[in-house]
């Protein structure tokens, strides 16, 4: 199954890959078995119901005490919050709302239990603010034809439909983030704050947004922020035209009657916009700026970390409370890289989210911190090797910034080679044994996973005796799971290489279908091909 190489680059994106879709997506044979995920499922499960039900008690109260309340206003109160959508109801929801807000979740699904509650507390909030929206959850797994009507095919969904036409959901995974992304897309993209009071209370629950003071709410600079308010996924933007209140939010505004600002929880609080008032401008700068100086890594945020343009990202892997020490000068260093790299933390004992990244260093067993650093413009990975102090990696950093850094490759140990007919290669002896050496050398490139491998070390062997009496021809072997370097890029397992005597830059690509008695020929013939360049060349 696994033939295709696990390059590098390969890997790294795949795991991009995983991590952008692991929050979309999870396979139901993933989880095959009743284990603690399943409880975790329930209790989510049970959460929601318990709101809903709530939800709906409340509302039949109000309703018994209303008068005018028909039970059919009390039912359409009490859907506000979250619908349950079925095979019958699904098309009448989407058909007769103008914003029907979709979550398709199956019950087995661990993320989808992670993210209901999220759901329907946003679905409160939304309510209260007087939202427009209908909140509908629909159990995929259960209801399968209006899954597939509705196009859910992973777990969890979440689907926007505005007068009937679904769009993606592309904002974050919190209730908060919910709620802002969906205010956003119907209709209400910024919050206006006219006085001091309102922005004390807009502080009281909002860490990060972004604020534009302006004299009129009118204008081609304002339309542009309008415009970056929509089309942007996650921040809630504020407008204001009083600079007291401006300064409330954003204290030592220079430009008084004009002025654009993100703000953020601590540490880096405040930083202004300097740019022109031009939408595409405001999005980048945003893009840059809005994360913080070190961002924990989780399920729940890669996908969005991962769509940020900034290319370098340092990753440090730790426990928690290794972490805690670390934390404040890794934001030292962070600062001094702001909007050139991106930093992040993984929990080293999460496994999910560790040991993917782990592997690319032959470190999935690491227990003690690991400084990691990507280059994603060039797919290169890199390890911080030195002991782990604050200078260290200051000049980690540096030197990933001007591209002087070494990139990482796996390599095992050297092993001892004496005796052995064929010669085992590691990552750390590539350029010695084979790129360098004076002879000719017949590589076999090979994984633990792959099928017909065996199949070729077997003929390898066989042929390393055949050839036995050749003492200008090695055989070698290297396992490129665990060993790699920049000038071995293979696509296929197994592989077989002849790297001749004369021309190790230009290794031949022997075909592994062949047989015993074919490759024995075909090594014959470019041996020989080779002595005549060579026997031309004197
Ligand atoms: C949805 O349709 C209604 C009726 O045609 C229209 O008034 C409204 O503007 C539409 N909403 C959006 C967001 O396009």
């Amino acid at each position: 199954m696994f033939t295709r190489k696990p390059t590098s680059r390969f890997i790294f994106f795949t795991l991009i890959l995983v991590l952008f879709l692991s929050f979309l997506i999870t396979i139901k044979a993933s989880d095959p078995t009743p284990n603690a995920n399943d409880e975790e499922d329930l209790e989510g499960l049970e959460e929601l119901i318990a709101l809903d039900e709530e939800e709906e008690r409340q509302e039949q109260e109000e309703g018994s005490h209303s008068v005018r309340s028909s039970e059919a206003e009390v039912l359409t109160k009490a859907q506000r919050i979250v619908l349950e959508l079925n095979n019958d109801n699904t098309k009448r929801a989407i058909d007769g709302n103008e914003f029907v807000l979709i979550l398709g979740y199956a019950p087995w699904c661990a993320r989808s239990a992670e993210l209901m509650p999220q759901f329907a507390e946003a679905a409160t909030s939304l309510k209260e603010l007087g939202s427009p929206l209908l909140m509908a959850k629909l159990d995929a797994d259960r209801h399968t034809k209006a899954a597939s009507t509705l196009g859910i095919k992973g777990f969890p969904t979440l689907l926007l439909f505005v007068n009937g036409t679904s769009q993606a959901y592309t904002g974050g995974l919190s209730a908060e983030e919910i709620v802002i992304w969906a205010r956003k897309k119907t209709g209400v993209p910024l919050i206006r704050i006219s006085s001091v009071a309102e922005a004390d209370e807009f502080l009281k629950k909002y860490h990060t947004f972004v604020i534009g003071l302006f004299e009129k709410f009118e204008g081609p600079d304002y339309d542009e922020f309008v415009k970056a308010a929509i089309s942007d996924n996650e921040i809630q933007f504020v407008e204001t035209s009083n600079i007291d209140v401006a300064t409330v939010l954003f204290p030592d505004i220079k430009d008084t009657n004009h002025f654009l600002g993100i703000v953020k929880s601590e540490p880096e609080r405040y930083t202004p916009y300097e740019g022109t008032f031009k939408m595409d401008k405001i999005l980048q700068f945003l893009d840059y700026n809005k994360l913080p100086l070190v961002t924990k890594l989780t399920e729940l945020n890669s996908a969005r970390v991962y769509s940020s343009p900034v290319q370098l990202q340092v990753i440090v892997f730790a426990e928690v409370d290794e972490f805690k020490n670390l934390l404040e000068p890794l934001q030292e260093v962070a600062r001094k890289f702001k909007s050139k790299m991106m930093f992040l933390y993984v929990d080293i004992t999460d496994e999910n989210l560790a040991k993917p990244f782990l592997t690319l260093f032959g470190l999935e067993e690491a227990k003690n911190t690991v400084v990691t650093a990507f280059d994603n413009k060039i797919s290169s990975k890199f390890l911080l090797q030195s002991d782990l102090t604050p200078i260290n990696i200051e000049e980690f950093c540096t030197r990933l910034l001007d591209g002087t850094l070494s990139p990482y490759f796996k390599s095992q140990p050297i092993p001892d080679n004496i005796e052995a007919s064929i010669q085992i290669i590691v990552g750390k002896t590539f350029d010695d044994l084979v790129l360098s050496s004076p002879k000719n050398v017949l590589l076999e490139v090979h994984t633990p996973w792959c099928i017909s491998c065996e199949t070729t070390s077997k003929h390898v062997e066989k042929l390393a005796k055949h050839f036995k009496g050749l003492d200008n021809l090695v055989f070698a072997r290297i396992d490129a799971s665990t060993n790699e370097h920049p000038k071995l890029q293979v696509d296929e397992y197994p592989a077989l290489f002849l790297y001749p005597a004369n021309d190790k830059a230009n290794p031949i690509k022997l075909s592994t279908k062949s047989g015993l008695k074919e490759l024995a020929a075909s090594i014959n013939k470019h041996l020989k091909a080779n002595d005549h360049v060579k026997k031309d060349e004197l």
